[in-house]
């Protein structure tokens, strides 16, 4: 399958063909994304803070772990668009200390664009990221980093107001040059309304079924994740109870010899060199 580019993502738009994308935070779940020509993007979030790392929030994740992990996803990466976010605090300060960090994400871990949560008071750096060449995925709606002064994960844009106020908010993202937009947590019409309402493709998770592709958490996905399922979830697969079967019965098989077996999976010494040897 041909690398995927902003070029492909827009024709998938015009027509009409939904785009996949699903994160990764190592090698081989990298592959793995790499394995279905149907997954257009390859997405290194921060939910690599939670799921994968561990940590309470994605504030907690440092731009050195997300270089570390993104560096580990690049090398499993072949056909997908390969898209990073930068972490919380990594681009709040100057915008050259943000366009120094983008910098880093790329160089290091050979991504090949960013994404960045928020709205107005990210468009200036949007518009200086894409204006030297380095594509940005904009990210509205419920925006994970600011769990706290959002009192919580909460479905976002539900009245009219705040409705009105994110479509504002993406035709603005838009104009400042992201090359495509994640919208998070609205309901279903506003999720389509954006979508018609702008050119670039906007790809939903918990926006309903009429954005211009789908993303989900690798973990999520995959049941891999045993903390809260959002509404927006599906289980595709239960690679937890796989992993729970094959510990155990690893686990099992050592505690009742039948691993390793002495034939197939041992090595055996020369006959003649045993005899030198005893
Ligand atoms: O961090 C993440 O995984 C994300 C996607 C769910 C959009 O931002
Ligand atoms: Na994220």
């Amino acid at each position: 399958r041909e690398k995927v580019t902003i070029q492909t993502l827009q024709t998938m738009k015009a027509s009409k063909i939904p785009i996949s994308m699903l994160t990764a935070y190592d090698y081989p779940t990298a592959v793995s994304c790499s394995s279905d020509p149907a997954i257009e993007i390859t997405l290194v979030g921060d939910s690599l803070a939670q799921v994968c790392l561990g940590y309470k929030s994605t504030t907690q994740l440092t731009l050195d772990e997300m270089i570390h992990h993104a560096s580990a996803v690049a090398r499993g990466t072949t056909h997908p668009m390969l898209v990073a976010d930068m972490p919380f605090g990594s681009y709040h300060g100057s915008i050259n200390d943000a366009v120094n960090n983008a910098v880093r994400m790329i160089r290091e871990s050979q991504i090949e664009a960013v994404k960045i949560e928020g709205g107005e008071e990210i468009v200036e750096l949007v518009h200086r990221l894409t204006s030297i060449g380095i594509p940005v995925m904009a990210h509205i709606g419920l925006l994970p980093q600011r769990h706290v002064s959002l009192s919580g994960y909460k479905v976002q844009g539900k009245d009219a107001s705040n409705a009105k106020a994110m479509v504002q908010t993406a035709r603005l993202l838009e104009r400042a040059g992201a090359f495509s937009m994640v919208i998070e947590a609205v309901p279903k019409e506003l999720g389509r309304y954006i979508t018609e309402h702008v050119n670039i493709p906007t790809i939903g998770i918990g926006a309903g079924p009429w954005t211009d592709g789908q993303v989900l958490v690798w973990d999520d996905a995959m049941g891999t994740w045993l903390g809260h399922k959002a509404k927006f979830v599906r289980r595709f697969a239960n690679l937890q109870t796989a992993r729970e079967v094959g510990v155990q019965s690893y686990a099992n098989a050592v505690k009742d010899g039948s691993f390793p077996d002495p034939q197939r999976e041992s090595y055996t010494m020369d006959q003649t060199e045993w005899t030198q040897f005893v």
